[in-house]
């Protein structure tokens, strides 16, 4: 039977681990980092090594193609990404992309061919951690942002996206190719679980059947800065109190909502001047809002909007919330999820159908055409931490099913 190799993947994911910014503190690899230059490098070296052709498109995404005895039809995609949030962790995204170039060697070495094309690609900027803007390589692949965007979008050094894509050496003049539904057959993506359902009931594979959908807004409030000595109490304007009071008011907006399944996090906050003695005159914060109903994050945001507005009044503040990211709630294709299900019974893997809680590339292209996910246990459920990770053998057992449900949709011939 044909099965992928645990130890080339084992090695791939060791190296790219430390392609990191805060070594011995998790994984840093911020898009178009120098970290992730070298990742890069890695990858396409070991792309070329099997023959893929390797583009690279602005804002930074990899497509490397596998040519199919009829590659006029439309091809089949599978990747991930290899960015990293902040001391993150070695699996989330790089499992994916390791498991879809695992696949495409395993091909490659037993001789295998497919009527369709293949395309491994690696998105640029999944997690938004330095240019703000999850998704960001799937969201201009499929036309969501074009070339006038990456003028629009700055890391916290002021770098504009457009000077990073300039620096990796791409046409920044030249309109982006807008990825056309009748270019693309179906995209699959493998992922760590990132949380516990799998783990606990100890099963390897999850086959995905929706995605929760996540907005980020931003919120600053804007008081008086002032003597932290000398101001009574009730004279203050005090922005970062009012933060808190939003931040601890969270859970209850969640709870009064209605809506179970919303989950919120505040996971950024800048307080100005922030110096121990002066009475904070800026706070900007983000609330991260994710739901499987579009109604819970509306329902959420709204209040979070009525409270916001109340807080400030009552501590003398201004406010402005945006909204910095949206990405609706999707249900993936179940011609795909059939095609992943019935390999997963030919092969006997033991799976189970699931929601992901987090969010992927994948969902942006499910607007585009046919997707489907295959997840791997996160071992205690950790992730976008160091501590994140994910048994190697599961995650050769969920390239051997991505490999299996590859050449269903790209229809193996020999
Ligand atoms: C990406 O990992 C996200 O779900 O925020
Ligand atoms: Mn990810
Ligand atoms: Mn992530």
């Amino acid at each position: 039977m044909l099965v992928t190799n645990e130890q080339r993947i084992k090695r791939d994911i060791e190296i790219l681990k430390k392609f990191t910014a805060t070594p011995g503190a998790g994984v840093t690899r911020l898009s178009l980092s120098d970290e992730d230059r070298k990742a890069r490098e890695y990858l396409i070296a070991e792309m070329k090594e099997i023959g893929l052709l390797v583009k690279i498109e602005s804002p930074g995404n990899i497509r490397a193609r596998l040519r199919g005895k009829e590659p006029e039809k439309p091809f089949v995609m599978v990747g991930s990404h290899i960015d990293s949030v902040v001391k993150g962790g070695a699996f989330d995204g790089v499992a994916g992309v390791i498991a879809a170039l695992e696949a495409f060697r395993t091909m490659q070495e037993n001789n295998i061919e497919t009527r369709h094309s293949l395309e491994l690609v690696i998105f640029m900027e999944e997690e938004g951690s330095r240019f703000g803007r999850a998704l960001m390589g799937s969201s201009f692949l499929c036309g969501k942002f074009g070339i006038d965007d990456l003028d629009k979008f700055r890391d916290s050094n002021g770098i504009t996206l457009k000077e990073a894509n300039v620096a990796l050496g791409l046409d920044v003049d030249r309109p982006i190719k807008r990825l056309q539904p009748d270019e693309v057959k179906a995209m699959l993506e493998l992922h760590v679980e990132q949380s516990v359902v799998l783990d606990n009931q100890g099963i390897p594979l999850g086959i995905i059947e929706g995605i929760a959908g996540v907005r980020w807004l931003e919120v600053t409030l804007r008081g008086v800065a002032d003597h932290a000595g000398a101001t009574p109490m009730s004279f203050r304007q005090d922005a970062l109190r009012g933060a808190a009071t939003v931040i601890a008011a969270i859970p209850s907006i969640i709870n009064s909502s209605g809506s179970p399944h919303t989950v919120s996090t505040v996971g950024k906050l800048e307080c100005n001047p922030n110096v121990t003695n002066v009475i904070p005159g800026e706070v900007k914060f983000t609330i991260d809002i994710r739901d499987i109903d579009k109604e819970g994050i509306e329902k959420v945001t709204s209040k979070v909007k009525e409270f916001v507005k109340k807080v400030a009044k009552d501590n003398g503040l201004n406010h402005e919330i945006s909204i910095k990211g949206d990405n609706a709630p999707v249900y993936l294709s179940k011609k795909v999820l059939n095609v992943i299900e019935e390999e997963a019974q030919k092969a006997d893997f033991q799976y189970l159908k699931m929601i992901s809680g987090a969010a992927h590339d994948s969902m942006v292209l499910s607007e585009l055409t046919d997707v489907g996910m295959i997840f791997v246990p996160s071992i205690n459920g950790r992730s976008h931490c160091p501590e994140e990770k994910t048994n190697y053998r599961d995650i050769k057992l969920g390239a051997d099913l991505l490999l299996y449900s590859l050449l269903r949709l790209a229809e193996r011939i020999v």
